[in-house]
């Protein structure tokens, strides 16, 4: 055969004969795309691996127990030739260019006279990636090639502005913790889709430097507004850069919905009548004690966790939080933006019964380069905090769960 380079086509197989001949494990790892193609499959082999067996099964392909035999391939719109008979092999490609049906072979490509790319999807785009040498086709550099795009089409390294569809409004989405290799996939590509950014404080600050020059980003807590009207002003914020047909990503710490104010600017959004997607995101809650080695339940030790805000005090008339139910809960206690009020909440948990022993973590930072660990009990963490200089953000871990892994692991 001539030394060129592949044509390639998307081929149509819906409702379209195409078949595979042998039930191994390229059969195995063909079918799938075949099947989400909507091909009329039809498997002829004796044998087959279980999960092909399980497509069958489930009605999924059309399985012929039996060798290859003279004319399987003749009124097929494609084939796969996959046995493990070499000479069986050969007599049905032979019968595929005879009746010119385009036809893949696993164990000779030179002769096959169609080749499989490599293929891989994002967001409705297909990749399939092909080598332009007719010879020296290298299977792992296009698989390489093609985890490179669509990872990169994935978590948004890889951006096509101009073909894409833009998401229209507003997405709020959580950016997890800090660490920026801890937001979710799509939190990433909608941030490098974005034309505007508000961000917190708290999350992925590190991504906002990797944003092109012609996004707008706008620090949350720098936004001018009047005491009490940092919410409203940040809402404002969103409606108005939304309105002017802007992509807008709302960057938030840890998930939206976990003291994060998220449902507040989503219905902000839609009184004033803007799209709006929520990404969730890793909540701080239970990945920062992650980071510092603790495990926020554990078997035998903790069979549940409650996540509670501290940043009113326990005697504080504002508060929500029910302290003496929870001084009776023996699983772990997670404490959101409780540092300043740690002593009071301490005293609260002892004076409702809870043992002054029980061991006491802050996680600082956690995730990020700065994250530092800081061990107490309840009845030694006010003076800790105040002698360890713990500053928020933390979180803080009740119970003991804090003792249950390798100090300091991470
Ligand atoms: C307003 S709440 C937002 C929580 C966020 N929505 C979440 O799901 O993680 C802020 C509090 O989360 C905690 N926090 C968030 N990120 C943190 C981090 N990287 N390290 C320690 N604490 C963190 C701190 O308790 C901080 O005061």
């Amino acid at each position: 055969m001539a030394e060129h380079p592949a044509y390639p086509v998307g081929l149509r197989l819906t409702g379209r004969r195409t078949v595979v001949l042998g039930g191994g494990q390229v059969a195995q790892r063909r079918l799938p795309a075949l099947i989400a193609a909507g091909a009329d499959i039809h498997l002829v082999s004796p044998e087959a691996t279980p999960s092909v067996e399980a497509m069958a099964d489930a009605g999924e392909i059309t399985w012929h127990r039996r060798p290859y035999a003279e004319g399987d391939l003749a009124t097929a719109w494609y084939a796969l030739i996959a046995t493990s008979d070499t000479e069986a092999n050969t007599r049905a490609s032979a019968e595929a260019e005879a009746h010119r049906v385009w036809c893949v072979r696993s164990d000779d490509a030179d002769a096959a006279t169609a080749w499989t790319p490599a293929t891989g999807t994002s967001e409705g785009v297909m990749v399939a990636v092909l080598t332009t040498e007719a010879r020296g086709r290298d299977p792992r550099r296009t698989a390489a090639i093609r985890d490179a795009v669509v990872e990169g089409l994935r978590d948004g390294t890889l951006v096509a502005p101009h073909h894409r569809t833009r998401v229209p409004g507003v997405a709020l989405v959580g950016g997890g913790p800090g660490d920026p290799d801890l937001i979710t996939v799509r939190g990433r590509r909608l941030l490098a889709e974005a034309d505007v950014v508000i961000a917190d404080r708290l999350g992925p600050r590190d991504l906002l430097a990797e944003l092109p020059p012609h996004v707008e980003v706008i620090d949350a807590a720098k936004i001018p507004y009047g005491r009490f009207m940092a919410q409203e002003a940040i809402n404002n914020a969103l409606v108005e850069h939304a309105k002017q047909g802007k992509s807008v990503v709302r960057l938030k710490g840890g998930d939206p919905y976990v003291f994060g104010r998220g449902m507040e600017e989503l219905h902000a959004l839609a009184e004033a009548g803007i799209p709006c997607t929520v990404v969730p995101g890793i909540s701080s809650s239970i990945s920062v004690p992650g980071a510092a080695g603790i495990p926020v339940t554990h078997r035998g030790v903790a069979h549940e966790f409650t996540v509670v805000s501290g940043h009113v005090a326990p005697d504080d008339e504002r508060s929500l939080v029910d302290w003496p139910a929870l001084a009776k809960l023996t699983g772990t206690l997670v404490v959101l933006m409780g540092v300043d009020k740690i002593g009071r909440i301490a005293e609260t948990l002892v004076a409702h019964g809870k043992s002054p022993d029980t061991p006491v973590a802050l996680v600082q930072e956690g995730t990020t380069a700065a994250q530092r660990r800081v061990d107490a009990t309840l009845a030694t963490v006010a003076e800790t905090v105040a002698a360890q200089e713990v500053r928020p953000p933390a979180v803080i871990v009740i119970g003991e769960v804090v003792a249950v892994g390798p100090r300091g692991t991470a």
